[in-house]
Protein backbone atom coordinates (compact mmCIF):
# COMPACT_ATOMS: atom_id res chain seq x y z
CA UNK A 1 0.00 0.00 0.00
CA UNK A 2 1.35 3.41 -0.73
CA UNK A 3 0.19 6.89 0.11
CA UNK A 4 -2.20 8.90 -0.47
CA UNK A 5 -4.76 6.50 -1.01
CA UNK A 6 -7.46 6.08 -3.49
CA UNK A 7 -10.39 7.37 -1.75
CA UNK A 8 -13.30 8.62 -3.38
CA UNK A 9 -16.10 7.18 -5.63
CA UNK A 10 -18.23 3.84 -3.99
CA UNK A 11 -16.60 1.28 -1.32
CA UNK A 12 -14.51 -1.58 -3.48
CA UNK A 13 -14.58 0.49 -6.75
CA UNK A 14 -12.31 -0.80 -8.91
CA UNK A 15 -10.76 1.55 -11.81
CA UNK A 16 -9.78 -1.17 -13.72
CA UNK A 17 -13.28 -2.98 -13.97
CA UNK A 18 -14.21 -2.65 -17.54
CA UNK A 19 -17.95 -2.56 -16.14
CA UNK A 20 -17.06 0.76 -14.24
CA UNK A 21 -17.10 2.44 -17.34
CA UNK A 22 -20.30 1.46 -18.87
CA UNK A 23 -22.76 4.02 -16.61
CA UNK A 24 -20.33 6.98 -17.13
CA UNK A 25 -20.05 7.63 -13.38
CA UNK A 26 -16.91 8.05 -14.18
CA UNK A 27 -16.97 11.38 -14.51
CA UNK A 28 -18.29 12.41 -11.49
CA UNK A 29 -15.51 9.81 -9.81
CA UNK A 30 -12.91 11.80 -11.31
CA UNK A 31 -14.07 15.18 -10.34
CA UNK A 32 -13.89 14.20 -6.81
CA UNK A 33 -10.46 12.67 -7.61
CA UNK A 34 -8.87 15.78 -9.39
CA UNK A 35 -10.18 17.88 -6.25
CA UNK A 36 -9.20 15.33 -3.13
CA UNK A 37 -5.99 13.32 -4.51
CA UNK A 38 -4.60 14.38 -7.80
CA UNK A 39 -2.19 11.20 -7.52
CA UNK A 40 -3.67 8.09 -5.18
CA UNK A 41 -2.74 4.58 -5.69
CA UNK A 42 -5.50 2.76 -6.33
CA UNK A 43 -5.63 -1.17 -4.99
CA UNK A 44 -7.86 -3.34 -8.11
CA UNK A 45 -9.05 -6.49 -7.19
CA UNK A 46 -8.01 -7.35 -10.80
CA UNK A 47 -4.54 -6.30 -11.52
CA UNK A 48 -3.38 -5.08 -8.49
CA UNK A 49 -2.26 -1.66 -7.24
CA UNK A 50 -0.95 1.21 -9.52
CA UNK A 51 -1.18 4.98 -9.20
CA UNK A 52 -3.84 6.63 -10.94
CA UNK A 53 -3.47 10.86 -12.06
CA UNK A 54 -6.44 12.66 -12.93
CA UNK A 55 -5.29 15.73 -13.28
CA UNK A 56 -3.44 17.79 -16.96
CA UNK A 57 -0.48 18.77 -15.22
CA UNK A 58 0.40 15.49 -13.42
CA UNK A 59 -1.05 13.55 -16.26
CA UNK A 60 1.40 15.71 -19.40
CA UNK A 61 4.18 15.35 -16.87
CA UNK A 62 3.74 11.14 -16.73
CA UNK A 63 3.61 11.05 -20.10
CA UNK A 64 6.30 13.52 -21.27
CA UNK A 65 8.93 12.07 -19.02
CA UNK A 66 10.19 8.82 -20.53
CA UNK A 67 13.66 9.01 -18.37
CA UNK A 68 11.26 8.55 -15.58
CA UNK A 69 8.07 6.60 -16.48
CA UNK A 70 8.83 4.15 -19.26
CA UNK A 71 6.50 2.69 -21.54
CA UNK A 72 8.21 -1.03 -22.45
CA UNK A 73 6.80 -2.81 -19.62
CA UNK A 74 3.28 -2.17 -21.07
CA UNK A 75 0.96 0.97 -21.44
CA UNK A 76 -2.56 -0.85 -20.93
CA UNK A 77 -3.49 -1.51 -17.56
CA UNK A 78 -4.06 -5.20 -17.17
CA UNK A 79 -2.40 -6.34 -20.33
CA UNK A 80 -1.44 -9.27 -20.67
CA UNK A 81 2.30 -9.58 -19.92
CA UNK A 82 3.22 -12.52 -22.36
CA UNK A 83 2.23 -10.06 -24.95
CA UNK A 84 3.74 -7.17 -23.35
CA UNK A 85 7.29 -9.07 -23.40
CA UNK A 86 6.32 -10.59 -27.00
CA UNK A 87 6.30 -6.89 -28.39
CA UNK A 88 8.61 -4.82 -25.85
CA UNK A 89 11.37 -2.77 -28.29
CA UNK A 90 9.66 -3.95 -31.57
CA UNK A 91 6.19 -2.56 -31.14
CA UNK A 92 6.54 1.79 -31.18
CA UNK A 93 4.12 2.03 -28.53
CA UNK A 94 5.91 -0.39 -26.11
CA UNK A 95 10.14 0.46 -27.23
CA UNK A 96 11.34 3.45 -26.03
CA UNK A 97 14.96 5.54 -26.70
CA UNK A 98 17.00 4.26 -29.79
CA UNK A 99 14.41 1.53 -30.69
CA UNK A 100 11.55 3.73 -30.35
CA UNK A 101 13.41 6.51 -32.50
CA UNK A 102 14.41 4.09 -35.20
CA UNK A 103 10.60 2.15 -35.29
CA UNK A 104 9.12 5.73 -35.28
CA UNK A 105 11.59 7.13 -38.43
CA UNK A 106 10.08 4.57 -40.73
CA UNK A 107 6.58 5.16 -40.18
CA UNK A 108 6.97 8.81 -40.72
CA UNK A 109 6.94 9.79 -43.95
CA UNK A 110 2.84 8.38 -43.94
CA UNK A 111 1.58 10.65 -41.49
CA UNK A 112 2.93 14.05 -42.36
CA UNK A 113 0.13 16.60 -42.89
CA UNK A 114 1.02 16.55 -46.62
CA UNK A 115 0.77 12.33 -46.33
CA UNK A 116 -2.89 12.22 -44.83
CA UNK A 117 -4.36 14.82 -46.98
CA UNK A 118 -3.58 13.05 -50.03
CA UNK A 119 -5.91 10.70 -48.63
CA UNK A 120 -8.54 13.12 -48.36
CA UNK A 121 -10.18 12.95 -51.63
CA UNK A 122 -10.86 9.63 -51.48
CA UNK A 123 -12.57 9.33 -47.70
CA UNK A 124 -14.74 12.56 -48.97
CA UNK A 125 -16.25 10.46 -52.12
CA UNK A 126 -16.86 7.33 -50.40
CA UNK A 127 -18.06 8.53 -46.93
CA UNK A 128 -20.45 11.70 -49.14
CA UNK A 129 -22.18 8.27 -51.52
CA UNK A 130 -22.44 6.48 -47.88
CA UNK A 131 -24.04 9.39 -46.04
CA UNK A 132 -26.51 10.33 -49.16
CA UNK A 133 -27.21 6.43 -48.92
CA UNK A 134 -27.98 6.62 -45.30
CA UNK A 135 -30.18 9.78 -46.01
CA UNK A 136 -32.13 8.15 -48.88
CA UNK A 137 -33.09 5.01 -46.01
CA UNK A 138 -34.35 7.42 -44.03
CA UNK A 139 -34.93 5.63 -40.84
CA UNK A 140 -33.31 5.17 -37.57
CA UNK A 141 -29.76 3.32 -37.63
CA UNK A 142 -26.71 2.80 -35.36
CA UNK A 143 -24.27 5.49 -36.00
CA UNK A 144 -21.51 3.33 -34.25
CA UNK A 145 -21.67 0.08 -36.48
CA UNK A 146 -23.30 1.37 -39.84
CA UNK A 147 -21.25 4.93 -40.09
CA UNK A 148 -18.33 5.92 -37.63
CA UNK A 149 -16.72 2.54 -37.73
CA UNK A 150 -16.43 2.53 -41.15
CA UNK A 151 -14.94 5.26 -42.67
CA UNK A 152 -11.55 4.71 -40.58
CA UNK A 153 -11.54 1.43 -41.86
CA UNK A 154 -11.71 2.78 -45.38
CA UNK A 155 -9.08 5.33 -44.77
CA UNK A 156 -6.54 2.74 -42.76
CA UNK A 157 -7.04 -0.32 -44.84
CA UNK A 158 -6.21 2.06 -48.64
CA UNK A 159 -3.05 3.35 -46.07
CA UNK A 160 -2.04 -0.01 -45.55
CA UNK A 161 -2.37 -1.44 -48.96
CA UNK A 162 -5.10 -3.39 -48.37
CA UNK A 163 -7.34 -4.66 -51.11
CA UNK A 164 -10.92 -3.34 -50.58
CA UNK A 165 -12.75 -6.91 -50.33
CA UNK A 166 -10.55 -7.61 -47.81
CA UNK A 167 -11.67 -4.29 -45.46
CA UNK A 168 -14.39 -5.97 -43.85
CA UNK A 169 -12.83 -8.82 -42.50
CA UNK A 170 -10.05 -7.09 -41.04
CA UNK A 171 -12.22 -4.79 -39.57
CA UNK A 172 -14.11 -7.22 -38.15
CA UNK A 173 -10.97 -9.30 -36.53
CA UNK A 174 -9.53 -5.77 -34.97
CA UNK A 175 -12.75 -5.41 -33.36
CA UNK A 176 -12.76 -8.35 -31.74
CA UNK A 177 -9.06 -8.40 -31.26
CA UNK A 178 -9.35 -5.17 -29.01
CA UNK A 179 -12.78 -5.52 -27.37
CA UNK A 180 -11.91 -6.20 -23.53
CA UNK A 181 -15.74 -5.62 -22.41
CA UNK A 182 -16.23 -8.92 -21.90
CA UNK A 183 -13.80 -10.58 -19.32
CA UNK A 184 -15.06 -14.32 -19.97
CA UNK A 185 -12.13 -17.26 -21.00
CA UNK A 186 -14.31 -17.31 -24.02
CA UNK A 187 -13.75 -13.67 -25.11
CA UNK A 188 -10.20 -14.11 -24.69
CA UNK A 189 -9.73 -16.80 -26.32
CA UNK A 190 -11.75 -15.05 -29.23
CA UNK A 191 -9.26 -11.85 -28.55
CA UNK A 192 -6.38 -13.99 -29.45
CA UNK A 193 -7.64 -15.82 -32.32
CA UNK A 194 -8.27 -12.46 -33.78
CA UNK A 195 -4.89 -11.07 -33.31
CA UNK A 196 -3.42 -14.33 -34.85
CA UNK A 197 -5.43 -13.98 -37.61
CA UNK A 198 -4.17 -10.36 -38.36
CA UNK A 199 -0.96 -11.57 -37.78
CA UNK A 200 -1.51 -14.09 -40.29
CA UNK A 201 -3.42 -11.33 -42.83
CA UNK A 202 -0.41 -9.35 -42.73
CA UNK A 203 2.54 -11.65 -42.97
CA UNK A 204 0.91 -12.81 -46.25
CA UNK A 205 0.34 -9.13 -47.40
CA UNK A 206 3.91 -8.91 -46.23
CA UNK A 207 5.65 -11.56 -48.34
CA UNK A 208 3.52 -9.93 -51.59
CA UNK A 209 4.84 -6.46 -50.77
CA UNK A 210 8.02 -8.25 -50.23
CA UNK A 211 8.25 -9.00 -53.94
CA UNK A 212 5.82 -6.39 -55.30
CA UNK A 213 6.03 -3.01 -53.70
CA UNK A 214 3.50 -0.80 -53.83
CA UNK A 215 2.94 2.66 -52.34
CA UNK A 216 1.57 1.75 -49.52
CA UNK A 217 2.54 1.50 -45.08
CA UNK A 218 3.58 -2.10 -45.15
CA UNK A 219 5.91 -1.34 -48.60
CA UNK A 220 7.34 1.14 -46.53
CA UNK A 221 7.92 -1.12 -43.43
CA UNK A 222 9.41 -3.77 -45.45
CA UNK A 223 11.78 -1.80 -47.46
CA UNK A 224 12.81 1.20 -45.79
CA UNK A 225 16.19 1.11 -44.31
CA UNK A 226 16.97 3.18 -40.77
CA UNK A 227 21.25 3.38 -40.12
CA UNK A 228 21.55 0.97 -42.91
CA UNK A 229 19.03 -1.33 -40.71
CA UNK A 230 15.37 -2.93 -42.06
CA UNK A 231 12.67 -3.33 -39.92
CA UNK A 232 12.53 -7.26 -38.62
CA UNK A 233 9.50 -9.38 -39.55
CA UNK A 234 8.07 -9.82 -36.37
CA UNK A 235 8.54 -5.95 -35.89
CA UNK A 236 6.69 -5.14 -39.26
CA UNK A 237 3.73 -7.27 -37.72
CA UNK A 238 3.68 -6.13 -34.82
CA UNK A 239 3.64 -2.45 -35.72
CA UNK A 240 0.67 -3.60 -38.41
CA UNK A 241 -1.31 -4.53 -35.29
CA UNK A 242 -0.15 -1.82 -33.44
CA UNK A 243 -1.45 1.05 -36.54
CA UNK A 244 -5.22 -1.04 -36.68
CA UNK A 245 -5.72 -0.80 -32.88
CA UNK A 246 -4.59 2.82 -32.97
CA UNK A 247 -6.32 3.90 -36.07
CA UNK A 248 -9.68 1.50 -36.02
CA UNK A 249 -10.40 1.49 -32.21
CA UNK A 250 -10.08 5.54 -31.53
CA UNK A 251 -11.45 7.53 -34.57
CA UNK A 252 -14.94 5.50 -34.57
CA UNK A 253 -15.39 6.60 -30.48
CA UNK A 254 -14.38 10.35 -31.89
CA UNK A 255 -16.64 10.78 -34.72
CA UNK A 256 -19.79 8.89 -32.92
CA UNK A 257 -19.45 11.25 -29.61
CA UNK A 258 -19.12 13.89 -32.27
CA UNK A 259 -22.59 13.31 -33.38
CA UNK A 260 -23.94 12.70 -29.71
CA UNK A 261 -22.40 15.94 -28.84
CA UNK A 262 -24.00 17.60 -32.25
CA UNK A 263 -27.44 16.04 -31.51
CA UNK A 264 -27.30 17.34 -27.46
CA UNK A 265 -26.50 20.94 -28.68
CA UNK A 266 -28.10 21.41 -32.04
CA UNK A 267 -27.23 25.36 -32.05
CA UNK A 268 -23.93 24.61 -32.07
CA UNK A 269 -24.18 22.12 -34.95
CA UNK A 270 -25.72 25.42 -36.42
CA UNK A 271 -22.90 27.43 -35.97
CA UNK A 272 -20.30 24.77 -36.85
CA UNK A 273 -22.48 23.83 -40.19
CA UNK A 274 -22.47 27.75 -41.21
CA UNK A 275 -18.74 29.07 -40.30
CA UNK A 276 -16.03 26.77 -42.27
CA UNK A 277 -13.78 28.75 -40.01
CA UNK A 278 -15.14 26.91 -36.87
CA UNK A 279 -14.29 23.62 -37.97
CA UNK A 280 -10.65 23.12 -36.73
CA UNK A 281 -11.62 23.98 -33.22
CA UNK A 282 -15.19 22.15 -33.07
CA UNK A 283 -12.17 18.84 -34.21
CA UNK A 284 -9.83 19.60 -31.49
CA UNK A 285 -13.31 20.24 -28.96
CA UNK A 286 -14.35 17.14 -30.46
CA UNK A 287 -11.31 15.10 -29.11
CA UNK A 288 -10.95 16.76 -26.36
CA UNK A 289 -14.77 16.27 -24.86
CA UNK A 290 -14.72 12.51 -26.49
CA UNK A 291 -11.18 11.75 -25.65
CA UNK A 292 -11.53 8.27 -26.59
CA UNK A 293 -8.47 6.65 -25.11
CA UNK A 294 -9.07 6.06 -21.56
CA UNK A 295 -5.47 5.67 -20.18
CA UNK A 296 -2.41 5.70 -21.07
CA UNK A 297 0.26 3.49 -18.47
CA UNK A 298 4.02 3.84 -17.70
CA UNK A 299 6.09 1.77 -15.11
CA UNK A 300 8.46 4.51 -12.89
CA UNK A 301 12.32 3.11 -13.20
CA UNK A 302 13.50 5.60 -10.30
CA UNK A 303 11.79 6.59 -7.16
CA UNK A 304 9.98 9.77 -7.84
CA UNK A 305 8.13 12.32 -6.38
CA UNK A 306 4.93 13.18 -8.02
CA UNK A 307 2.64 15.53 -6.95
CA UNK A 308 2.01 14.77 -2.87
CA UNK A 309 2.95 10.79 -4.17
CA UNK A 310 6.13 9.34 -3.62
CA UNK A 311 6.25 6.67 -6.60
CA UNK A 312 8.68 3.91 -6.48
CA UNK A 313 10.73 2.48 -8.98
CA UNK A 314 8.60 -0.24 -10.59
CA UNK A 315 5.37 1.13 -9.78
CA UNK A 316 2.72 1.46 -12.26
CA UNK A 317 1.04 4.54 -12.85
CA UNK A 318 -1.98 5.29 -14.70
CA UNK A 319 -3.20 8.71 -16.40
CA UNK A 320 -6.97 8.71 -17.06
CA UNK A 321 -6.79 11.11 -20.03
CA UNK A 322 -10.75 11.91 -20.45
CA UNK A 323 -10.27 13.52 -16.82
CA UNK A 324 -6.96 15.24 -17.62
CA UNK A 325 -9.10 16.77 -20.57
CA UNK A 326 -12.09 17.77 -18.22
CA UNK A 327 -9.39 19.06 -15.60
CA UNK A 328 -11.52 22.47 -14.26
CA UNK A 329 -8.21 24.06 -13.59
CA UNK A 330 -7.08 24.02 -17.39
CA UNK A 331 -10.63 24.22 -19.29
CA UNK A 332 -13.27 26.28 -18.08
CA UNK A 333 -16.66 24.71 -18.19
CA UNK A 334 -14.86 21.46 -18.93
CA UNK A 335 -18.36 19.09 -19.10
CA UNK A 336 -19.48 21.50 -21.97
CA UNK A 337 -18.99 20.83 -25.79
CA UNK A 338 -17.50 24.54 -26.67
CA UNK A 339 -16.67 24.81 -30.50
CA UNK A 340 -14.39 28.27 -29.97
CA UNK A 341 -12.67 27.34 -26.75
CA UNK A 342 -9.17 28.45 -27.10
CA UNK A 343 -6.68 27.50 -25.98
CA UNK A 344 -7.71 24.06 -26.25
CA UNK A 345 -4.68 22.04 -24.72
CA UNK A 346 -6.16 18.48 -24.56
CA UNK A 347 -4.16 15.98 -24.35
CA UNK A 348 -6.09 13.00 -25.97
CA UNK A 349 -3.18 12.46 -28.23
CA UNK A 350 -1.19 11.43 -25.38
CA UNK A 351 2.51 13.45 -24.98
CA UNK A 352 5.98 13.00 -25.48
CA UNK A 353 7.98 10.96 -27.57
CA UNK A 354 4.71 8.49 -28.47
CA UNK A 355 2.45 11.59 -29.15
CA UNK A 356 -0.06 9.83 -31.32
CA UNK A 357 1.31 9.69 -34.81
CA UNK A 358 -1.86 8.91 -36.14
CA UNK A 359 -2.62 12.96 -35.33
CA UNK A 360 -2.49 14.25 -38.84
CA UNK A 361 -4.85 11.70 -40.30
CA UNK A 362 -7.06 11.29 -37.42
CA UNK A 363 -7.82 15.05 -37.57
CA UNK A 364 -8.67 14.99 -41.22
CA UNK A 365 -11.08 12.24 -41.29
CA UNK A 366 -12.71 14.23 -38.29
CA UNK A 367 -12.06 17.67 -40.67
CA UNK A 368 -13.34 15.85 -43.65
CA UNK A 369 -16.70 14.34 -41.38
CA UNK A 370 -17.72 17.32 -40.15
CA UNK A 371 -17.57 18.85 -44.16
CA UNK A 372 -19.22 15.82 -45.43
CA UNK A 373 -22.00 16.15 -42.61
CA UNK A 374 -22.69 20.09 -43.08
CA UNK A 375 -24.33 20.67 -46.10
CA UNK A 376 -26.32 17.06 -46.00
CA UNK A 377 -27.71 17.05 -42.72
CA UNK A 378 -29.58 19.69 -40.73
CA UNK A 379 -29.87 17.93 -37.25
CA UNK A 380 -29.14 15.01 -35.73
CA UNK A 381 -31.53 13.00 -33.19
CA UNK A 382 -30.91 10.88 -31.12
CA UNK A 383 -33.88 7.99 -31.66
CA UNK A 384 -32.83 5.25 -29.35
CA UNK A 385 -30.15 3.26 -27.86
CA UNK A 386 -26.97 4.94 -26.13
CA UNK A 387 -25.08 2.62 -25.00
CA UNK A 388 -21.40 3.12 -23.26
CA UNK A 389 -18.72 1.13 -24.30
CA UNK A 390 -17.42 -0.92 -21.37
CA UNK A 391 -13.84 -0.87 -21.15
CA UNK A 392 -10.86 0.54 -18.72
CA UNK A 393 -8.97 0.79 -22.54
CA UNK A 394 -11.20 2.83 -24.30
CA UNK A 395 -13.71 5.73 -23.22
CA UNK A 396 -16.55 5.78 -25.96
CA UNK A 397 -20.21 4.38 -27.20
CA UNK A 398 -20.82 0.93 -28.24
CA UNK A 399 -24.13 2.20 -29.79
CA UNK A 400 -25.97 5.19 -30.42
CA UNK A 401 -29.13 5.15 -32.25
CA UNK A 402 -29.81 8.03 -34.40
CA UNK A 403 -31.88 9.67 -37.19
CA UNK A 404 -30.60 12.38 -39.56
CA UNK A 405 -32.83 15.24 -40.45
CA UNK A 406 -31.43 16.08 -44.42
CA UNK A 407 -31.29 19.70 -45.35
CA UNK A 408 -33.90 20.45 -47.65
CA UNK A 409 -32.95 23.53 -48.98
CA UNK A 410 -31.43 22.98 -52.97
CA UNK A 411 -27.64 23.84 -53.17
CA UNK A 412 -26.92 27.09 -54.57
CA UNK A 413 -24.92 25.47 -57.83
CA UNK A 414 -28.48 23.48 -58.51
CA UNK A 415 -30.60 26.79 -58.45
CA UNK A 416 -28.30 28.54 -61.12
C1 LIG B 1 -9.04 10.24 -32.49
C2 LIG B 1 -8.10 9.42 -32.88
C3 LIG B 1 -6.91 9.00 -32.06
C4 LIG B 1 -6.62 9.19 -30.74
C5 LIG B 1 -7.46 9.91 -29.72
C6 LIG B 1 -5.33 8.57 -30.48
C7 LIG B 1 -4.68 8.60 -29.25
C8 LIG B 1 -3.40 8.14 -29.04
C9 LIG B 1 -2.66 8.28 -27.80
C10 LIG B 1 -3.18 8.88 -26.51
C11 LIG B 1 -1.43 7.75 -28.00
C12 LIG B 1 -0.27 7.70 -26.99
C13 LIG B 1 -0.23 6.40 -26.22
C14 LIG B 1 0.81 6.43 -25.14
O1 LIG B 1 1.37 7.48 -24.84
O2 LIG B 1 1.07 5.37 -24.55
C15 LIG B 1 -1.39 7.25 -29.34
C16 LIG B 1 -0.31 6.63 -29.91
C17 LIG B 1 -0.35 6.03 -31.16
N1 LIG B 1 -1.36 6.12 -32.09
FE1 LIG B 1 -3.06 7.17 -31.89
N2 LIG B 1 -4.88 8.02 -31.63
C18 LIG B 1 -5.80 8.26 -32.63
C19 LIG B 1 -5.71 7.91 -33.96
C20 LIG B 1 -4.70 7.16 -34.48
C21 LIG B 1 -4.59 6.75 -35.86
C22 LIG B 1 -5.58 7.16 -36.96
C23 LIG B 1 -3.48 5.96 -35.96
C24 LIG B 1 -2.88 5.25 -37.14
C25 LIG B 1 -3.40 5.08 -38.28
C26 LIG B 1 -2.86 5.91 -34.65
C27 LIG B 1 -1.72 5.21 -34.34
C28 LIG B 1 -1.01 5.37 -33.17
C29 LIG B 1 0.29 4.76 -32.94
C30 LIG B 1 1.04 3.83 -33.89
C31 LIG B 1 0.70 5.19 -31.68
C32 LIG B 1 2.04 4.89 -30.99
C33 LIG B 1 2.96 6.08 -31.18
C34 LIG B 1 4.28 5.96 -30.44
O3 LIG B 1 4.36 5.16 -29.51
O4 LIG B 1 5.22 6.66 -30.82
N3 LIG B 1 -3.62 6.64 -33.78
N4 LIG B 1 -2.60 7.51 -29.97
Amino acid sequence: MRSPEWKVGEPGLDLAAPGFYGSGDHWDVWRQARAAHPVAWHESGRVGGFWSVTTHALGSRVIKRTKEFVSTQGMRLGGNPASVRSAVHKMMVVADGADHRRIRAVHAPWFTGRAVTTMRSELEKRLSAHVDALVERNTSFDAVRELTARFPTWVLCQMMGVPPEEWAKLATLTDTAFDDSDQSEAAAAARGTAHAEIFLYFADLMERRRYAPGNDVVSTLVHTEVDGQRLSTKEILLNCDGLMNGGLETTPHAAAGAILAFASYPDVWQRVRKDPDLIDGTVEEILRWTSPPMHAMRTAVADVDLGDARVREGDQVVVWLPSCNRDETVFEHPDEFIVDRRPNPHICFGGGPHYCIGAPLARVELRCFIEVMAPRIAAFHVSGDVVRKQSSFLNGLDRLEITMEPDTRVPAEEQR
